[in-house]
C-alpha cells in the first residue's frame, strides 16, 4: 500500500488549535499570565476567589463584586442528598474516580444542564467550584468511617476545604497555602484535561459532560497524578544522601522524574518557584525540613536535564505541601481538580462562544481490502 501523504503532528506536539484571551504561557522564559496578569502577582497578592473572578469575567472585581461572587460561591457549597450516596456507594474507589462519578450524577440535579449560554455556564462552572472540595471533602471522611462535615459559611473557600476534610478550622497560614495552591492551578491554557474538556464542548455537549472529562484526563500520571507520584518518590529515597544515586538508577532504567518535564516549559515552571518557598517554609514551621532537602537534591540531580529543557513543574513541589499538611495522598489530584474547575470553565465559555467541532485526523496504516473469512472457514 502505497502510503498517503499527509503532515503529521503526533501527540498535537506544538499545534495552535484556536485564539485564547484566558491565560498566556511563555514557555521558553518560564512566564504565566491570567488575562494579562502574572501568577507571580495573583499568587502572592491575591486570593482563589479573586483570582477566578478574573477568570471567569475577565476582569478583577471591585469590593462590593468580590462579595457577591464570594456568596454566591457560599451558597453553592451543599450537595443533594442523592450525591452523598453516590459517595457512600463509591467510596472505596481512587478520590478522582469518585470526584468524576459526583460530577457527572451533579449533572442530572441540574435544571440547567442543557442551557450553553454563556451565562448558564459561567453560573454552573461557579456551583461546580463550590461543590467540588464538599465533594473530596465528604467522601474523604467518609470512606474513614468518619461523619461528614458541613460547610461553613465564615471560612473562605480554602479553608472550608480544610475544615471539612480535617473538622478543625485550619490555621490562617495553612489555609493561605491551599488557597495558593488553587490559584496556581486555576488555569493553564489547552493542557491535556483543558482539550478534553473542549472537545466535549465542541460537540456541544454541556459543561457537566466537560468537566467529567476534564476530571477523566487529569487523573493520569503524565498530568494531575504526578504530584502523588513525586511525593511517593520522596518517600522512597528517604533521606538526603540517597537521592542522587535514587535519581541516577532511575534514569538509568529508563524511568521519569515526576515533577519534572513539560510539553511548554522549557525553563522552570513559574507556579513551582511559588511552591518551592512554600514547601520549605512548611517544612521547616512542621520540623520536618528532610523531604525539601530530598527534592532539593533531585532538583540538583537534574541539573544535566534541566540544561536540556527539562526543568521542574508545578507538581514537584505540591505534593510535599500536601504531604505536610496530612493530606492523604490519594487526595493530591483531586486538590489540582478543584483549583482546575474555573480553568474548564473558562475553556468551555470560549470554545461554545465560537464553536467549531474539534475533529482532527488519524493517518491509516494498516491492511487494505482484506478478504473476509466466514468464521467456519478460520
Ligand atoms: C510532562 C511530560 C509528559 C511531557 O512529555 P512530552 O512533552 O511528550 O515530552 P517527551 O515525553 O517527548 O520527552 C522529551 C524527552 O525528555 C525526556 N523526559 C521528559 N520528561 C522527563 C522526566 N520527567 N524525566 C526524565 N526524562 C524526561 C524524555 O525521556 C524524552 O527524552 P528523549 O528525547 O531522549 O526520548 C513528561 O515530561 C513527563 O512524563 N514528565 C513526568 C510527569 C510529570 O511530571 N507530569 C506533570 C506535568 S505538569
Amino acid at each position: 500500500m502505497t502510503e498517503e501523504k499527509v503532515e503529521l503532528r503526533r501527540g498535537l506536539r506544538d499545534v495552535y488549535i484556536d485564539r485564547t484571551t484566558s491565560s498566556f504561557i511563555d514557555g521558553k522564559i518560564g512566564k504565566l499570565l491570567y488575562r494579562g496578569y502574572n501568577i507571580d502577582d495573583l499568587s502572592e497578592k491575591s486570593t482563589f476567589e479573586e483570582t477566578i473572578y478574573l477568570l471567569l469575567y475577565d476582569k478583577l472585581p471591585t469590593q462590593a463584586e468580590l462579595d457577591e461572587f464570594d456568596g454566591e460561591l457560599k451558597a453553592n457549597r451543599h450537595l443533594p442528598e442523592e450525591v452523598l450516596q453516590v459517595i457512600e456507594l463509591t467510596k472505596t474507589a481512587h478520590p478522582m474516580d469518585v470526584l468524576r462519578t459526583a460530577v457527572s450524577v451533579l449533572a442530572t440535579f441540574e435544571p440547567e444542564v442543557n442551557d450553553n449560554s454563556q451565562e448558564a455556564t459561567l453560573r454552573k462552572g461557579v456551583k461546580l467550584t463550590a461543590q467540588a472540595p464538599t465533594i473530596v471533602a465528604t467522601h474523604a471522611r467518609i470512606r474513614e468511617g468518619k461523619d461528614p462535615i458541613a460547610p461553613d459559611d465564615t471560612l473562605g473557600h480554602a479553608a472550608n476545604f480544610l475544615y471539612m476534610l480535617f473538622g478543625e478550622k485550619p490555621l490562617p497560614e495553612d489555609a493561605r497555602l491551599i488557597d495558593k495552591d488553587f490559584i496556581l492551578h486555576a488555569e493553564h491554557g489547552i493542557n491535556a484535561s483543558s482539550f478534553g474538556a473542549r472537545v466535549a464542548a465542541s460537540t456541544q455537549a454541556d459543561l457537566h459532560c466537560a468537566v467529567t472529562t476534564g476530571v477523566a484526563v487529569l487523573k493520569g500520571p503524565s498530568h494531575g497524578g504526578a504530584a502523588e507520584e513525586v511525593m511517593k518518590m520522596a518517600l522512597d529515597i528517604g533521606e538526603e544522601a540517597r537521592a542522587e544515586q535514587y535519581v541516577k538508577d532511575l534514569l538509568a532504567g529508563g524511568g521519569r522524574v515526576m515533577g519534572f518535564g513539560h510539553r511548554v516549559y522549557r525553563a522552570v515552571d513559574p507556579r513551582s518557584i511559588h511552591l518551592k518557598d512554600d514547601a520549605r517554609e512548611l517544612g521547616e514551621r512542621k520540623g520536618q525540613p528532610k523531604w525539601f532537602s530530598i527534592l532539593a537534591s533531585v532538583t540538583k540531580a537534574m541539573e544535566p536535564y534541566s540544561r536540556r529543557g527539562i526543568c521542574q513543574n508545578v507538581d514537584f513541589f505540591s505534593g510535599a505541601i500536601y504531604y505536610l499538611l496530612d493530606i492523604p495522598d490519594d487526595l493530591f489530584i483531586s486538590i489540582f481538580a478543584m483549583g482546575r474547575i474555573p480553568g474548564w470553565t473558562v475553556q468551555v465559555m470560549e470554545q461554545f462562544k465560537n464553536n467549531i467541532l474539534l475533529r482532527p485526523r488519524l493517518q491509516y496504516v494498516g491492511p487494505m481490502d482484506v478478504e473476509y473469512v466466514p468464521i467456519d472457514q478460520r
